[in-house]
């Protein structure tokens, strides 16, 4: 990245979350109910969906231009609300831009290891997550406290993008990914993919109850709050802050899917150039 702009740090500035498609969104749900004053831009690099079966040189300036398009709308902290560009691109974001408070996510792994009794922990999440050296080194710092089984889920993101919760092809993936997990005896089962949790009525209809699903977006959630207090730039404005949503594709044909799962009225916008 040759330049560096200049940062916009003030509480009246948006956050800025981004994924490769909707499921940020999932993460988004919970940055807004635990920050209701904030104002929140959202961007879906749809242009590039899916991040998981690309490789980390495109996944890496992928996530380098978004901030830059990000920091240029004032974005005072960016939440990469995707474990696959966490896993390929976090480091380098912020080498590229270390004034700018970025919080990124990974497969919960820890939270995982403390709820599981079987000492038996399943983990889905893309390629690009699972193959990564992050990832190789999450495992080595908890991974010893448990047996931990990972399992890649090609096509199950592009599912969640056409809005296939829970049909019949959804279903088939599904029970195909997390069998070898069952039969292996995991009691818990960690979405280390922002698409995931949409999935979750389906997955308990395969896992049944008993099963503990992890989902990070909530201890995310939290790392913002701390990071905003840390770099005092939490909003002190009164009422709730606004919201936008961007695409870096065409908007239309995917507004439909964004109402349904933001279960809200909203306009999806093109990423102004
Ligand atoms: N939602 C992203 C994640 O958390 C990846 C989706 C994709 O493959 O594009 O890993």
């Amino acid at each position: 990245m040759d330049t560096h702009p200049p940062l916009s740090t003030g509480p009246t500035a948006p956050i800025a979350l981004f994924d490769s498609g909707v499921g940020g969104l999932s993460v988004l749900r919970h940055v807004r109910q635990r920050l209701p004053r904030e104002r929140l831009l959202y961007v879906a690099d749809t242009a590039y969906m899916p991040y998981g079966e690309k490789s980390t040189a495109l996944i890496r300036a992928r996530v380098l231009w978004l901030a830059q398009r990000l920091l240029a709308m004032e974005a005072k902290l960016l939440v990469l609300a995707c474990n696959t560009a966490t896993a390929a691109a976090v480091r380098e974001l912020r080498e590229a831009l270390p004034t700018l408070p970025v919080v990124g996510m990974e497969p919960g792994l820890k939270p995982a290891i403390d709820v599981s009794r079987s000492r038996r922990v399943g983990i889905i999440a893309t390629e690009g997550t699972l193959r990564s050296e992050k990832f190789r080194l999450l495992l080595a710092r908890y991974g010893a406290g448990a047996e931990v089984l990972t399992r890649a889920c090609p096509g199950l993101v592009e599912q969640v993008e056409q809005g296939a919760l829970s049909d019949g092809a959804s279903e088939v993936l599904l029970r195909r990914y997390l069998a070898p997990l069952q039969q292996a005896g995991v009691d818990t089962l960690v979405l280390g993919c922002t698409h995931y949790p949409f999935l979750i009525p389906l997955i308990r209809r395969i896992v049944g109850e008993e099963m503990a699903v992890i989902d990070t977006g909530e201890a995310v959630a939290r790392q913002v709050q701390s990071q905003l207090q840390q770099h005092g730039i939490a909003s002190l404005a009164e009422g709730v802050g606004a919201l936008r949503f961007y695409t870096t594709a065409d908007p239309e044909p995917q507004q439909a899917l964004f109402r349904r799962l933001w279960g809200e009225p909203l306009t999806l916008e093109r990423l102004p150039p």
